[in-house]
């Protein structure tokens, strides 16, 4: 184990943040993780992935444990499903681009997503009307305390809308080691959301295919988002809101325009973005820090913020968002 001892973050989270880890190491399989926690066990412990969802706003005094499990493999396969094994430290587009060129479907939507396996079915990452919960088959994790491996099939996980049980109750205590997903071997094409039909119809696709919505999909995204290497950002910095359809018709009534998603007949999600615009948020900056121009629900940082400082204009946005609309919004980024 190579231990590395005040170790720069900076290159470590998407946000560029330059804040320091007392330890840093990192592992390549369930065995050289176990033997790390075994020696130190007194160590505050965090497990990192490609940083693209968090928000440090000081110093990490422990050790950062990155993981490095990089292996991909075909598990099974039956009639209609191929069931494909990634180790969590594989790069998302790395695993989206290994589906595409094999043709197997269920992650295309998905495409371009930052970060690793690890942390996917953690956030129950989703865009583009699919979310992880959609393909996901199982995976194993090690107990952080109990240095032992358990597996999670998909109930396990208590999926929803950016969340799962590794935020909320088991927070903290596992280390996702590789997570299994269920593909189809006859893609099911789901382009119905967003500007994926308009997209494919400007690219001329005649003939679907997981390569083509792929595409469209990164073509969307590569419009509207920032990318990390150039303006750091975690994506989307709070989750969508939803509001019961009585608060949605005051809402409308008030914001004639405002677009909604339906969840059930009484509830309704509307996009964090439209209500940040609307309080004059976007393409706001101040010092370094910002809200993107091109996408409101984007906090950036220009190059020198603090994390302390993208954390005081989220709590600014959300006041006035609170203030001018009624509704709280709630941070989706993990702030440590
Ligand atoms: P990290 O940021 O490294 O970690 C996130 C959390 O997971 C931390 O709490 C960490 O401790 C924990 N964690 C990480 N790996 C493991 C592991 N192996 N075991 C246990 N815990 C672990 N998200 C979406 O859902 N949809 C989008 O469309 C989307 N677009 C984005 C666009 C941009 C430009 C950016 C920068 C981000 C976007 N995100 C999006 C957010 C982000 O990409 C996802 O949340 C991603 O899954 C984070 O992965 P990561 O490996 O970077 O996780
Ligand atoms: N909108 C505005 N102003 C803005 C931004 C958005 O009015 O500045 C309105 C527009 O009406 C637009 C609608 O919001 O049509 C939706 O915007 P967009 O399609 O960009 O999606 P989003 O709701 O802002 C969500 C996810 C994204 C995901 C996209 C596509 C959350 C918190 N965010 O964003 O995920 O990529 O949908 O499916 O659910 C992330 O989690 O980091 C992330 C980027």
């Amino acid at each position: 184990m190579k231990l590395t001892e005040n170790f720069s973050l900076k290159s470590y989270n998407t946000f560029k943040i330059d804040v320091y880890a007392k330890y840093f190491t990192e592992f390549f399989s369930a065995d050289d993780l176990s033997e790390i926690l075994e020696n130190r066990k007194q160590d505050h412990k965090m497990i990192l992935g490609g940083g693209s969802n968090i928000l440090f706003t000081k110093d990490f005094d422990g050790i950062i444990l990155k993981n490095e499990i990089r292996e991909i493999s075909v598990v099974g396969e039956d009639d209609e499903y191929i069931y494909v094994m990634a180790g969590a430290g594989v790069n998302w587009q790395q695993f989206v681009m290994y589906c595409v060129s094999n043709n197997f479907g269920g992650v295309e939507n998905l495409s371009l997503i930052p970060g690793n396996i690890g942390a996917s079915p953690m956030q129950n990452i989703g865009a583009y009307g699919v979310e992880i919960k959609d393909v996901f088959y199982e995976l194993e994790a090690l107990h952080i305390e109990e240095n032992s491996i358990e597996k999670f099939q998909n109930a396990d996980c208590e999926f929803g809308y950016r969340e799962s049980v590794f935020k909320k109750k088991y927070k903290g205590q596992f280390a996702i080691l590789n997570v299994t997903f269920r593909l189809r071997k006859n893609p099911v094409f789901n382009i119905s959301y967003g500007a994926i039909e308009h997209e494919l119809t400007k690219m001329k696709v005649e003939k679907l295919s997981v390569k083509a919505v792929s595409d469209a999909v990164i073509n969307i995204r590569r419009s509207k988002l920032p990318d990390p290497e150039v303006i750091g950002n975690a994506g989307s910095f709070f989750k969508n809101p939803e509001i019961e359809s009585d608060r949605l018709k005051a809402l409308a009534e008030k914001e004639p325009g405002m677009p909604s998603y339906k969840i059930n007949d009484n509830t309704f999600k509307i996009p964090a973005g439209f209500l940040i615009e609307k309080c004059g948020w976007k393409g706001h900056r101040k010092g370094d820090t910002g809200c993107y121009e091109k996408q409101a629900l984007v906090l950036v940082n220009y190059g020198q913020a603090t994390g302390n400082e993208i954390y005081d204009l989220s709590g600014e946005i959300k006041q006035s968002v609170l203030e001018k609309f009624g509704i709280e919004l709630e941070r989706e980024v993990n702030v440590v």
